[in-house]
């Protein structure tokens, strides 16, 4: 098979992911896209970054099998505790993402602004040195149990958590949430209903998007055409899981 027809391989801890995989599909629809979302692994947040790595070695063996040209790490707290030892280990690319927190910084407007992730990702080497460089009036949020809402589609309990969440600030002070985990993304509607329309909201979906097309791009492994494929897959049950997962993807390509 021609190398740039070979399939992309994304994935995640469960569905977050796939509001990546709608803003990679939107930017490229000749890509063939394989998602694995580690659903039986999840939460990879408030796990150790030793765990979290034994976790992406298994799905990553299993998307390597299907001969992928390259790796989306679809999942900000995967890329802080794998991206190094993946990209040591692989010679396809690895693309992988951080909190967008350097595009809310250049847009400040003298608030403070907050970075919602797991508890792992703002533990990490790699976020902290993203504050040291774009940190100055970041207010790191670690948003332990709120992806499982997202996974269940339970709107309303994310709601509840969100508003006891944004309770404990005052809004005024704010300027952008940053939403640091790519589960969140899905939540974005019902954060833009709860925050003055002031208050940006950024994430890393379209920006990651960008990264894949310019790698591929410079490497010679872009597909043009309309007509690339998307399949998923789940380490959970995949009765349940799938349906899901295919809801949040319809969801996904109209989340900008
Ligand atoms: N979606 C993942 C992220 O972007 C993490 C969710 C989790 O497994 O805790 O960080």
């Amino acid at each position: 098979m021609a190398e740039n027809e070979k399939p992309i391989g994304v994935f995640d801890s469960g569905v977050g992911g796939i509001s990546t995989l709608g803003a990679l599909k939107r930017e490229l629809p000749g890509e063939h896209f394989r998602y694995y979302g580690d659903t039986k692994n999840a939460p990879y947040g408030t796990k150790s970054t030793e765990e979290v790595i034994a976790c992406v070695r298994r799905v990553v063996d299993h998307l390597t099998e299907a001969d992928i040209k390259a790796l989306v790490i679809a999942c900000n707290t995967a890329s802080g505790a794998a991206a190094a030892t993946l990209r040591a280990e692989l010679t396809i690319p690895v693309i992988a993402m951080e909190p967008a927190l350097k595009p809310a910084e250049e847009a400040w407007q003298g608030g403070q602004i907050l970075v919602m992730a797991t508890p792992l990702t703002l533990k990490q080497e790699k976020f902290l040195g993203l504050m040291d460089r774009f940190g100055a009036h970041a207010v790191p949020l670690p948003c332990p149990g709120l992806m499982e809402l997202v996974e269940r589609e339970d709107e309303a309990g994310a709601r509840h958590y969100l508003e006891t969440l944004f309770s404990r600030w005052d809004l005024e002070k704010v300027d952008a949430v940053v939403l640091g985990c790519t589960h969140y993304v899905f939540l974005k509607p019902v954060i833009r209903d709860m925050l003055p329309e002031r208050i940006r909201i950024t994430d890393g979906n379209a920006g990651t998007a960008r990264q894949l097309r310019r790698v591929l791009s410079a490497r010679g492994l872009l597909r043009t055409g309309a007509d690339g494929s998307v399949r998923m897959e789940t380490s959970g049950e995949a009765e349940r899981i799938l349906p899901v997962m295919e809801r949040l993807y319809r969801k996904a390509l109209d989340i900008v």
